[in-house]
C-alpha cells in the first residue's frame, strides 16, 4: 500500500525536499546560475537513486532541461512529467517570517500538520518533488504500470524560452500520451479540485519620456508634460467605470462561458466573507457582470505589475523627472492571441499618447490560454484517483494562473496536459512565506501512483 509505503519514508521525503529548497534557484537573477545548475543536478541525482533508468541534463541556449525516462514496454501508454525547478526571486527579503532558502516547518490554522516554509515550497519543487517519490514508491514496490518519462525545466518563471527550443527539437524523444502537472491548486485540503483551463498571458513594459532631462518642478512645472502624470492618466483610461478593457479589439476573440458553464462553476464550494477577509479587504473589485470567481478564471484582465520613475528616495525632490515606466500584464482568455493583443495594446497605447511625450512600449513573454475537457481518460482517472484518496470526487476548475507552455505542448507534442494541482491560494507563491503543507505534499505522493494505475487500465480498455 502507498500509504504504509508513505509513512514508513515520511521523514525522508520531507527532507530531500528541504535540501532541495535550500538552493536559491532564482531564474530571473543570471547571478543565481550556479545554484540552477546545481538544483538540476540535484534532481537528476534523486531521479536516478529512485530507480529511474535513463537521466540526463540537457544543456539548452539557457538553464538546461533535466530529462529522465523509464521505458518499460513500448506498447503501454506513455506519461510525461512537467515540472519546473526554477523558482521566483525571494525579495521583499524583510517581510519573511523565516529566510527563503532556510526552510522550516511550522503549523497554520490552514495546515494543522504543519507546512514547509521556503521560496519554491509549493511552487513548484514540493510539487514537482512529489512525482520523484511517487515514481520512487512505484518503482520500489513493482507497481509502475506504464512508461514515464520526466522533463523538468529551469525557465518557467521566466517565459520557459529554452523549453520551447527544446520541444520544438525534440518531439520524438518527448512522445506521450499524457502530459501530467502539479504546478497549480486546489479548492482546499478537504475539496480536491483539476484545474481544466489556464490563462493566457501579455506581458509588456511601457516608458514614457517628456523632456530630455529632470526638471526643476518650479522653473518648469506647470508648462511641460510631467511624464509620470501623463502615464498614470494614460494607464487609468485602460479600465472604463465599468472595468472593462478600453483597448480596441480586446474582446473580440474572447469565447464567452455558457451560461450553464457559469451555473456550473458557481457550485464549487466558495465563501467571498472569507476572501474579504483572508485578504483583509472590505470589498472586492472588478468587471461588472461577473462574479469574484469568474473574474479570476474566465475573463481576460489588464494589470500594472510595477510602475516607478522620479524621486522615490528619502524626503522631498521637486523634479519633473524625463521618464516613468510600468510593467503591465494581460491575463488571457480563449481564443485571444498573444502576439494580437500586444499589438492592440502597442497601437493602443502609442494613440492615446499625447504630442508632449514619447512612448515605447517593450513585448515580455506571453503565451495561449489553455482549456481542457473532462470527457477524457486522464481527467475520469485523475478524479478516481483523488476520490480514492481524499473521500470525495474532485471539482473541475478553471485557474487564472498561466503555465503558457502547456498550450506550446498540445501544439507540438499534440498531447493534453492533466493538471493534478495540490497547492491551495493561501499558500503564498510568489510571495513572502511561501509554504505547502505537508498534508499536501504526502497526499500528492499518495494520489499520484494511483493516477497512473486507473490511466494505464483505461488505455488499455
Ligand atoms: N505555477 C504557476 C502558475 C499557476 C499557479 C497556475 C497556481 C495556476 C495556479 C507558475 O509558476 C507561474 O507563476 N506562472 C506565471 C507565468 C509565467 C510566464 C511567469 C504566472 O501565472 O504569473
Ligand atoms: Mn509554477
Ligand atoms: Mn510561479
Amino acid at each position: 500500500m502507498t500509504k504504509k509505503y508513505i509513512q514508513e519514508n515520511k521523514e525522508r521525503f520531507i527532507n530531500e525536499l528541504i535540501e532541495l529548497l535550500k538552493i536559491p534557484s532564482i531564474s530571473a537573477d543570471p547571478g543565481h546560475k550556479k545554484y540552477i545548475l546545481r538544483t538540476a543536478d540535484s534532481i537528476k541525482d534523486s531521479l536516478v537513486d529512485a530507480g529511474c533508468k535513463k537521466a540526463e541534463i540537457c544543456e539548452t541556449p539557457g538553464n538546461p532541461i533535466v530529462y529522465a525516462e523509464h521505458i518499460i514496454d513500448k506498447d503501454l501508454p506513455t506519461v510525461l512529467v512537467y515540472g519546473h525547478y526554477d523558482v521566483q526571486p525571494a525579495d521583499p527579503i524583510e517581510l519573511w517570517d523565516s529566510p527563503p532558502f532556510d526552510p522550516v516547518i511550522k503549523k497554520t490554522d490552514i495546515h494543522p500538520e504543519g507546512a514547509i516554509f521556503a521560496r519554491g515550497a509549493c511552487d513548484d519543487k514540493g510539487q514537482l518533488y512529489m512525482h520523484v517519490k511517487a515514481f520512487e514508491y512505484m518503482i520500489k514496490e513493482n507497481k509502475l504500470p506504464c512508461n514515464v518519462k520526466f522533463m523538468i525545466e529551469g525557465e518557467e518563471e521566466v517565459g520557459s524560452v529554452s523549453l520551447e527550443w527544446f520541444v520544438k527539437r525534440n518531439q520524438e524523444k518527448l512522445s506521450n500520451d499524457v502530459i501530467l502537472i502539479s504546478d497549480t491548486g486546489m479548492i482546499s485540503n478537504q475539496q480536491p479540485s483539476i484545474t481544466t483551463g489556464l490563462r493566457g498571458l501579455s506581458y509588456v513594459e511601457v516608458e514614457v519620456t517628456g523632456p530630455n532631462r529632470d526638471l526643476h518642478s518650479g522653473l518648469y512645472g506647470g508648462a511641460v508634460a510631467n511624464p509620470i502624470n501623463i502615464m498614470a492618466k494614460m494607464i487609468a483610461s485602460l479600465h472604463d467605470e465599468n472595468n472593462h478593457i478600453t483597448i480596441p479589439g480586446f474582446y473580440d476573440k474572447v469565447i464567452e462561458a455558457t451560461l450553464e458553464e457559469r451555473a456550473q462553476m458557481a457550485k464549487a464550494p466558495f465563501s467571498i466573507k472569507d476572501y474579504k477577509k483572508a485578504l483583509d479587504i472590505e470589498d472586492v473589485y472588478g468587471e461588472k457582470g461577473y462574479t469574484t470567481n469568474e473574474r479570476n478564471s474566465i475573463r481576460p484582465t489588464l494589470d500594472v505589475n510595477g510602475i516607478w520613475g522620479g524621486y522615490t528616495g528619502e524626503g522631498a525632490k521637486t523634479v519633473i523627472p524625463s521618464k516613468a515606466f510600468a510593467k503591465i500584464s494581460m491575463r488571457l482568455v480563449p481564443d485571444q492571441d498573444p502576439d494580437e493583443i500586444t499589438k492592440m495594446f502597442t497601437d493602443h497605447f502609442i494613440s492615446i499618447a499625447p504630442k508632449a511625450v514619447k512612448v515605447k512600449v517593450t513585448p515580455h513573454h506571453g503565451g495561449h490560454a489553455y482549456v481542457t475537457p473532462i470527457d477524457n481518460i486522464a481527467y475520469k482517472a485523475a478524479n478516481k484517483a483523488y476520490t480514492e484518496t481524499f473521500g470525495v470526487e474532485a471539482i473541475p476548475q478553471r485557474s487564472g494562473g498561466s503555465i503558457p507552455i502547456v498550450s506550446l505542448f498540445e501544439k507540438e507534442l499534440k498531447s493534453k496536459s492533466i493538471l493534478m494541482g495540490f497547492g491551495l491560494d493561501s499558500d503564498a507563491i510568489h510571495s513572502p512565506n511561501e509554504h505547502y503543507g505537508i498534508f499536501n505534499y504526502l497526499k500528492g505522493i499518495e494520489t499520484i501512483p494511483l493516477f497512473y494505475q486507473y490511466y494505464t487500465k483505461m488505455f488499455k480498455a
